[in-house]
């Protein structure tokens, strides 16, 4: 038998009206807050990738699923959604016409990860970026609107962590001190972290090996670097996140995993997946859009793992399956066919209803309609015919009616809705 491939999943019927409720959620409080959809496509440029990301990250080092595409060159599944809304932001020229756009995609992102619980080599963002606000306000309310998401799916073991990253005024005075540190600690870093030490110092604080962990327990923070610009708009969104009741705490030490964040970085962490893990991540890019081509425009988002909710989610609820409202019970060939016209008739009006395709006894289909949890079933025979009348049976109470079989499907329409 051909199984799928590990890190990959199915998301199975049974699941996803979870998905779907959480999607709907997601929506409207993006729509809210005056953000559209945007989609875009899951292969892009591999370069994309390698230059916002960040060439020296896991992600573009070693987890990318890339391939030659002939002519068009090297191209990857997307990891990750935010470089290509900056692409598509240059490319359409959006920055002319107003800078300022909120944008929201929901969709599939492929990493080569090691797969484990909750970590999937294909797995699902909600993604929401905003351009063109270079106010604190904006960080504020975007993890006012991101903690508000959680609040209102009642995800309660969740915990919101925010650092400043500086920018390029301020870094490279926290990464000279933090190459003294590496430096000196070489001996005890993995390989990955010593030779990431001078390219991308800021790396090393995101390494999972306990060694470097421990090594870099009292690395300095970039909070004691930060310029006063960078000091006053972290200042500012601690205020304001304060003042709307928004619990976070600071993490001297969260650097993110990908390279293009300035300023305001934040996760929201959860203990519900067993080991501490991020159920959602983002912060501020201001350099991006200009790095990509495009003109110099602030930016902000975040991506929430759709996969990581759903499973915190599942472990309280248990999803409804939508219940058919007629189950159709015909008995003998000639009553068969007309249920069958029946039952495309009401599903087509909007009331859903099964039957049975093949020949059946009453017997049988009393069971699969309570297989179904149908709300009624309607049953007829060729007396029942004769007489001009089918009988609608309520599942739950066994109480019966008779319903004229002239405009039968008319009748079910009233007395059902
Ligand atoms: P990220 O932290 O790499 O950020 O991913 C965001 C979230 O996606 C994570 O917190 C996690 O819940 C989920 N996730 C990541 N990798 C996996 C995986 N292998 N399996 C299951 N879930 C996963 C970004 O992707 C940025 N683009 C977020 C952003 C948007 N920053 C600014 N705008």
């Amino acid at each position: 038998m051909i199984q799928l491939i590990k890190g990959f999943k199915d998301i199975l019927p049974e699941e996803i009206s979870l998905w779907q409720e959480i999607e709907a959620a997601a929506r409207e409080m993006f729509e809210n807050f005056g953000y559209r959809e945007i989609r875009l496509p899951i292969v892009e440029k591999s370069e994309l990738f390698a230059r916002s990301i960040g060439d020296t990250t896991d992600i573009v080092e070693k987890e990318m699923y890339t391939f030659d595409d002939g002519r068009r060159g090297l191209v990857t599944l997307r990891p990750e959604a935010t470089a290509s809304v900056v692409r598509s932001y240059i490319q359409h020229k959006m920055a002319a016409e107003d800078p300022i756009r909120k944008f929201y995609t929901i969709g599939p992102m492929f990493r080569r990860e090691r797969p484990q619980k909750g970590r999937y080599r294909q797995f699902y963002q909600i993604d929401a970026e905003v351009f063109g606000i270079a106010s604190p306000l904006i960080d504020a309310q975007i993890i006012l609107m991101l903690v508000s998401l959680f609040e209102r799916l009642e995800v309660t073991d969740v915990s919101a962590h925010i650092n400043c990253l500086g920018c390029p005024t301020c870094r490279p005075f926290f990464q000279k001190a933090l190459y003294s540190l590496l430096e000196a600690k070489k001996d005890a870093l993995c390989e990955n972290c010593v030779r990431r030490s001078e390219k991308n110092p800021l790396r090393t604080l995101d390494c999972k090996v306990p060694s470097c962990r421990e090594a870099l327990a009292e690395a300095p923070s970039i909070l004691d670097f930060l310029c006063s610009d960078c000091k006053t708009h972290f200042d500012t969104v601690k205020q304001l996140l304060d003042k709307q009741n928004i619990h976070y705490q600071v993490d001297r030490h969260l650097v993110r995993g990908l390279d293009y964040y300035t300023r305001t970085a934040f996760e929201i962490l959860t203990t519900s997946l067993g080991a501490q893990n991020a159920v959602a991540g983002g912060g501020r890019y201001d350099g991006l859009v200009q790095a990509l081509g495009g003109p110099s425009v602030p930016a902000i988002g975040f991506a929430i793992g759709f996969d990581r909710l759903a499973e915190i989610l599942s472990q309280t609820r248990t999803a409804a399956a939508k219940r058919p409202k007629i189950y159709m019970a015909p008995l003998g060939e000639t009553c068969r066919t007309l249920a069958f016209e029946w039952a495309c008739a009401l599903n087509l009006s909007g009331v859903p209803t099964e039957m049975d395709f093949e020949d059946r006894n009453l017997k049988h289909h009393m069971k699969r309609a309570d297989k179904f949890h149908a709300a009624h079933a309607l049953i007829f025979g060729d007396n029942e015919l004769t007489q001009g009348h089918a009988v609608l049976r309520n599942m739950e109470t066994r109480e019966q009616k008779e319903i004229p079989i002239v405009n039968l499907v008319t009748h079910i329409i009233n007395l059902i809705r």
